[in-house]
């Protein structure tokens, strides 16, 4: 967590203002779906949540959402553990260095990554590659060479893999969230071991933690921090020529 993390989930008094939702209100933002640039753009890490629950149906379209996801040779190889138990929640802040956000939201997402994914039994990911007519008999061959190849290839690399699988997944579920009329916050500010102990997996050692996201309704209005120019950090064709937009 960087210094500026820490700062904004200390004082949640920088926020700009606090908003209170009528049960009207609530129900025409359940209601609305911002398409997906608005929702890019509109998007702001929030740390402070209503304790309003988030309906079954929402919550469900949330997680079907967030699977959509794409991953490698379509692994899915995220493992997601929705808290949204007390107790859970409050394992989870203290593994959080005490953040409030995970406290205060209805439910958190933790995106954990399993590196060994592709050595489980593939056939129900195969089958249905089949059954969509996304996939050939043939391409299943292909793959069932070629992912053991690829992932024995990585080495080390496993779990970075994997975490980058875990973490597309994770930016669906935060835009996901924002259209819904949600907010979130990306939370890379914890201890692994003790998230992994909270959530029953410290038997796992090769089981990687890539991010928690609280998912809730904002109680604050944040700014927008902003963003640099292109030319800090957008290149074309090589590193330094910076994209000039
Ligand atoms: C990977 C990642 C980890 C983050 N970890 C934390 C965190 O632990 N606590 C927190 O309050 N904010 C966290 N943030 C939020 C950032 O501070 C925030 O994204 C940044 O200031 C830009 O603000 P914006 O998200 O509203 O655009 C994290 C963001 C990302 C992308």
């Amino acid at each position: 967590m960087t210094q500026v993390d820490q700062s904004l989930s200390v004082d949640s008094g920088n926020s700009q203002a606090s908003a209170v939702h009528s049960t009207a209100a609530d129900v025409s933002r359940q209601d609305a779906v911002l398409d997906v640039q608005t929702a890019i753009l509109k998007r702001r890490s929030i740390k402070s949540f209503e304790s309003t629950p988030i309906a079954p149906e929402i919550l469900r379209r949330l997680v079907e959402l967030t699977v959509a996801a794409p991953s490698s040779y379509n692994l899915q190889d995220w493992r997601i553990i929705i808290i949204q138990d007390d107790i859970q929640k409050q394992a989870l802040s203290d593994a959080a260095y005490g953040q409030q956000q995970v406290l205060q939201a209805p439910a958190t997402f933790v995106f954990a990554a399993d590196p060994n994914a592709w050595k489980q039994d593939l056939t129900p990911i195969y089958q249905q590659g089949i059954a969509t007519g996304a996939w050939t008999a043939e391409t299943v061959e292909y793959f069932k060479l070629a992912i053991p190849r690829f992932q024995m290839g990585l080495g080390d690399k496993g779990r970075e893999y994997a975490i980058k699988d875990a973490m597309i997944a994770a930016t669906h579920l935060v835009l996901a969230a924002e259209g819904l009329g949600l907010s979130t916050c990306f939370m890379n500010g914890w201890e692994e071991d003790k998230i992994k102990a909270a959530i029953g997996a410290e038997n796992d050692p090769d089981l990687a933690i890539a991010v928690i996201i609280p998912v809730g309704y904002a109680s604050e209005v944040r700014g927008n921090p902003g963003r640099l120019p292109f030319a800090y950090n957008v290149f074309v064709d090589k590193f330094g020529s910076s994209y000039k937009g």
